[in-house]
């Protein structure tokens, strides 16, 4: 029979018991000093229905800081707090990884420790503005990364990755997409850098792949992924050739045996015209699994599912309105709609009080 969204899979060391995945969705509804409070314990356990959960995007270390409210996995209070949102997901049967993130440029001096200008690749400003607790302020120019900062940031991966097993995650997503400091070093719209860090790919590459090295070391392989997004605009992003620079990554990518390897196929926030790529031909690259997304349905997550495309699919917006997406899915049932205006902050309404099925 043909594989289908209902199949179960498995994912590196994680068992899924079925490939509908919930998308890392920011929410900006952590409590004092980044910690994971009681509404976030109920919003994921609300959704432990799905085959894999990936939190929202988690800073790694103050500077990863770039939007208000945001869960940290870094201090024991946050650890604390995730292991909360552990138990309540796997209590209800669920599997849950935590997604790693820096920012790189994308913040403000108000959002990080002592007033600190942000730290890119290279000093380029992104167009647009920062979303800060004094509302919207233009970005700032980053500060370049000197070369022996680079080993403290793989560092910070290394410690938010304990902190991670601390918290009882089954694995982490090292985020290296949509327009944050990974990604500014993997594209060189933002990556001008004239060291071993910049100019050919593999060079732009490396800064990732150290990570990634770092985390296994850490975790194991296999329980660990990696989230990429070739061709999307968002945060001022772009590169020359992206197909050959994210063929590149993903081949790459196979030295470590991952878990998997998670692709936006397009722009994200409606993000304008993204261009072509070719996403079946960068999933030839990559040995192992593969978690697609953006803008599916359970039709078209079926068809990429039975074509052997992808492995699982992750489901972003859809979550946020439909807790129960795996049951409504299931039953053909209709869903709820999102409401644009409370995905981020406030309090639980938008957040834990959409309607579950009640038949
Ligand atoms: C966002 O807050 O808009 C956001 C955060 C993380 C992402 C993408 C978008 O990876």
């Amino acid at each position: 029979m043909a594989l289908d969204l209902f199949s179960p899979a498995k994912l590196g060391a994680i068992s899924l018991k079925n490939r509908i995945v919930m998308a890392p969705l920011t929410r900006n509804r952590a409590g004092e000093g980044g910690v994971p409070q009681a509404m976030n314990v109920t919003y994921y356990e609300q959704r432990a229905t799905a085959g894999l959960i990936i939190t929202e995007a988690t800073p790694i270390t103050p500077m990863a800081h770039g939007y208000p409210a945001l869960p940290g996995i870094y201090t024991d209070a946050q650890i604390a707090g995730w292991k909360a949102v552990t138990d309540a997901v796997h209590t209800q049967g669920g599997k849950i990884v935590i997604q790693l993130w820096h920012v790189g440029r994308i913040s403000h001096p108000s959002l990080l420790p002592n007033q600190a200008q942000p730290v890119a690749p290279s000093a380029i400003k992104p167009a647009g503005q920062a979303f800060t607790y004094q509302g919207l302020q233009d970005y700032v120019t980053p500060r370049a990364l000197e070369l022996d900062e680079l080993p403290v940031i793989v560092q910070d991966y290394v410690h938010a990755t304990r902190c991670a097993i601390a918290a009882g995650f089954d694995g982490v997503e090292v985020h290296a997409a949509n327009g944050y400091l990974l990604d500014q070093f993997l594209r060189d719209g933002s990556n001008h850098r004239q060291d071993a860090y910049g100019g050919s790919v593999e060079n732009r590459a490396r800064l990732l792949l150290e990570v990634v090295q770092a985390v296994v070391d850490t975790i194991g392989a296999d329980k660990v992924g990696v989230r990429i997004s070739p061709v999307n605009p968002f945060n001022d992003m772009k590169d020359s050739q992206p197909q050959q620079t994210f063929n590149y990554v993903a081949q790459a990518l196979n030295q470590f045996d991952l878990a998997y390897l998670h692709a936006v196929e397009g722009g994200i926030h409606g993000g304008g015209e993204s261009e072509p790529f070719d996403f079946e031909a960068l999933r030839k690259q990559f040995n192992n699994g593969y978690i697609a997304n953006l803008s599916y349905d359970k039709a078209r997550g079926n068809a990429v599912i039975a074509s052997g495309h992808a492995d699982a699919v992750a489901f972003g917006v859809p979550f946020i309105a439909n807790p129960d997406l795996v049951a409504r899915y299931a039953k053909d049932a209709p869903l709820n709609e999102a409401d644009s205006a409370s995905f981020y902050g406030g309090n639980e309404h938008g957040y834990t009080d959409y309607p579950f099925l009640t038949a």
